[in-house]
């Protein structure tokens, strides 16, 4: 995974530019590949970096005020660093009143970080989100791609383990 500088011309990959032309391919309207063509570019960086907003504009034909616009409204794209591994903790209400507030204190305690911020190693970075779609197997949270359900305080020491 690499990072992008933000302050230089950015060019799309190889690989990107022909992953979002065939995402563009499903669509009659290029506008709606923009959140596909967002997760292309992340996927690359870890992040969407702020020159890749107007080069994925230019591709799509529509502004990058546009795209910036679905990367500020799609709550998992990230438009800055993050760490290996983003822990999403569900804060929506079913899994706030299953015990949302005691595997936040936990993990913030763990990890040494608030929500929002990133371990000084760059292992972890720990955010909220909105309901996850599990809210009767909650306190649910994510890790990458992994999801868990009913997690209680003493599980968070092993589950950070599984991801080193
Ligand atoms: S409220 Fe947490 S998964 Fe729905």
């Amino acid at each position: 995974m690499s990072t992008a500088p933000t302050n230089q011309p950015y060019a799309l990959h190889a690989e990107d530019f022909m992953a979002i032309e065939e995402e563009m391919g499903h669509y009659a309207d290029p506008r709606a590949a923009s959140i596909g063509a967002l997760k292309i570019v992340q996927k690359r960086h870890g992040w969407v970096p702020d020159a890749a907003i107007p080069a994925i504009g230019r591709m799509l034909g529509i502004s990058a005020a546009d795209v910036e616009g679905v990367a500020t409204f799609y709550n998992l794209i990230y438009r800055r660093p993050v760490g290996r591994y983003v822990i999403k903790v569900c804060d929506s209400v079913a899994c706030f009143l299953t015990g949302y507030e005691e595997i936040g204190a936990e993990l913030r305690k763990q990890l040494g970080v608030g929500l929002g911020e990133t371990t000084a190693d760059g292992r972890f970075t720990l955010l909220p989100i909105c309901c996850l779609g599990a809210c009767d197997r909650g306190p649910v949270l994510m890790i990458n791609d992994e999801t868990h359900f009913g997690v209680a305080p003493p599980d968070i020491a092993g589950l950070l383990e599984q991801y080193p």
